[in-house]
């Protein structure tokens, strides 16, 4: 199987990787802000070009909103095209009274609940791979043919303020684009035929956990010598896999692409410090992002120690705040779930605590579906948990659905641009 994946064409190369770095330095020095969104696992079974467009939809519409807000460019960088294997807290599932292997990613076995699916199957490497070429490619041409205008993205945008009840109290950050917008074209500035408009730069991301599959698509780089892993632009570590001497880290210290590493509640300064120096030894800024995933309710307390550990060592990191993975819990009839309200209060603490030892919140990490699920509580349309089994489709943890996602992305754009969080601190 690793020979057959490694004679098949890389799905990135080394030169997009290395501007996905340049991009992210200026977020590690507080002059762009990134925004990594996307399914907890993608699905072999859910696999249509229509949810493809709806993510990037919802995605880029966070980005405009966002990048309003924050007054610099939004990296815009996908769980996509990749994201099929996931680690588990458990290695087994309970089924009525059998106790079955749990599912592990499209890319290992099936979800299905029956002992059978879970077997692992090599030949799921092969059609993870063929499944990311289709959306790359998908990707792309959204995305460089004119998909993901300014002034399209914006309308849709429009509309979701407009029909919205909830959404009327962002009509100041749509009309403030709006008259930018205006503004630009009175400049003479051309809104439809100027490149940097009408196309966007959207970047590929998923955890490195598979290591046979990495390893296979990982290309040493004609230009420079370097070794990339071509799966994906960039690749991370996940909460249960980022010990500094393990293989995965091993793996990431190994590769030229940028990298990430998740950061939970258990992580000590000390620890947090050497990740740093074990992944980005020579202080590249871009090289390295911490996605910290600590739960609104520890936030506080856990993320300055950490700040300040890695601004005393010079470390060049981005900043990022998932506030998904640290608010999950299970309902009284066995779903998993996230509030809405507790995913804001974690990304106010993110911010709350850059601002506490001035260093730059440099992005957010987001679980979302362009579809119209009811995984998450909460939000514009307020879902409640009796409603989350109406459209729970999500292969592995809750997802916000697109109002959510915006109704997110419009709040932090508030946040951003309260004048309390002055760019280039970094
Ligand atoms: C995830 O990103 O889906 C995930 C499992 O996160 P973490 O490693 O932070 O638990
Ligand atoms: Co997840």
């Amino acid at each position: 199987m690793h020979a057959r994946l490694a004679a098949l064409p890389p799905l990135v190369f080394a030169g997009e990787a290395r501007r996905l770095t340049g991009a992210l330095a200026a977020a590690a020095e507080g002059r762009a802000f990134l925004l990594q969104a996307g399914d907890c696992a993608e699905s072999f079974s859910e696999f249509t070009a229509d949810g493809i467009r709806d993510k990037l939809r919802v995605i880029l519409q966070m980005g405009v909103a966002l990048t309003y807000g924050a007054g610099v460019p939004v990296v815009k960088v996908g769980r996509i095209a990749g994201q099929f294997a996931k680690p588990r807290s458990s290695p087994t599932e309970r089924v009525g009274d059998e106790e079955i292997d749990a599912f592990r990613g499209h890319m290992v076995n099936d979800d299905l609940p029956v002992a059978r699916a879970r077997i692992p199957d090599p030949e799921r490497l092969v059609t993870a791979y063929q499944q990311s070429v289709a959306t790359l490619n998908l990707l792309r041409a959204f995305t460089k043919g004119g998909f993901a205008d300014l002034s399209q993205v914006h309308a849709w945008n429009q509309e979701f303020v407009a029909t919205s009840t909830e959404g009327r109290r962002f009509e100041a950050i749509a009309e403030g684009i709006d008259r930018a917008l205006r503004f630009m074209a009175a400049c003479g500035i051309d809104l439809h035929g100027e490149e940097t408009l009408h196309e966007v730069d959207f970047w590929t991301s998923h955890e490195a956990l598979i290591l046979d599959y990495e390893e296979a698509l990982t290309r040493r780089d004609s230009l420079t010598g370097d070794w990339y892993d071509c799966s994906a632009h960039l690749l991370w570590v996940g909460e249960r896999t980022r010990q500094v001497d393990g293989a995965h880290c091993e793996f990431l210290s190994g590769i030229h692409n940028p990298v990430a590493s998740k950061i939970g509640p258990s992580t000590t300064p000390d620890e947090v410090v050497r990740l740093a120096e074990r992944l980005n030894p020579d202080r590249r800024p871009g090289r390295l992002t911490l996605i910290t995933r600590f739960g609104a309710d520890r936030i506080a307390s856990g993320l300055p120690p950490l700040l300040r550990a890695i601004r005393d060592e010079g470390h060049p990191v981005v900043w990022a705040c998932d506030p998904m993975h640290g608010n999950t819990f299970t309902t009284e009839d066995g779903r998993k779930t996230r509030r809405f309200d507790d995913i804001l209060s974690e990304i106010k603490g993110f911010f709350a605590a850059h601002r506490e030892v001035g260093t730059w919140p440099g992005g957010v990490h987001v679980e979302l579906t362009g579809d119209d699920v009811t995984e998450c509580l909460g939000g514009v349309e307020d879902i409640v948990e009796g409603q989350l089994h109406q459209r729970y489709t999500t292969a592995c943890d809750p997802r916000l659905n697109a109002r959510q996602s915006l109704d997110l992305a419009f709040r932090v754009a508030e946040l951003l641009s309260d004048g309390t969080m002055p760019p280039n601190v970094g």
